[in-house]
């Protein structure tokens, strides 16, 4: 899917695949060596998160953001920290690294 030195630290990108032959969006976020994926889908109203393309954290740079109503996620948990779906989550989507390279695990 992409390479893992190609994500920069502590940030998320979005990615367009293929699950179960249907497109589906999703994001990853990079923590040094470890990646977490998961739905590009908010679980307040169901849009996706990123206001532009890529754009995911929020200004401080410590959670994933909704870019509709605001609602924080932790990046490593996808747990809505504060926002209308406060208690709710992203869902992840289950990833593998290896050989610098991320694949959606099977
Ligand atoms: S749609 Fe994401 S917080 Fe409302």
């Amino acid at each position: 899917m992409c390479r893992l030195s190609e994500l920069p630290d502590n940030q998320a990108r979005g990615f367009q695949v293929s699950m179960a032959g249907a497109a589906v969006a999703i994001l990853i976020y990079r923590h040094s060596d470890d990646v977490y994926g998961y739905r590009n889908v908010c679980p307040h109203r169901g849009t996706t998160l990123d206001w532009m393309p890529d754009r995911f954290m929020s200004l401080e740079g410590d959670y994933l953001q909704c870019a509709t109503h605001g609602a924080l996620f932790e990046p490593t948990s996808g747990r809505c920290a504060a926002g209308p779906c406060k208690g709710k989550g992203l869902t992840p989507v289950a990833l593998t690294v290896s050989d610098d390279q991320v694949w959606l695990a099977e």
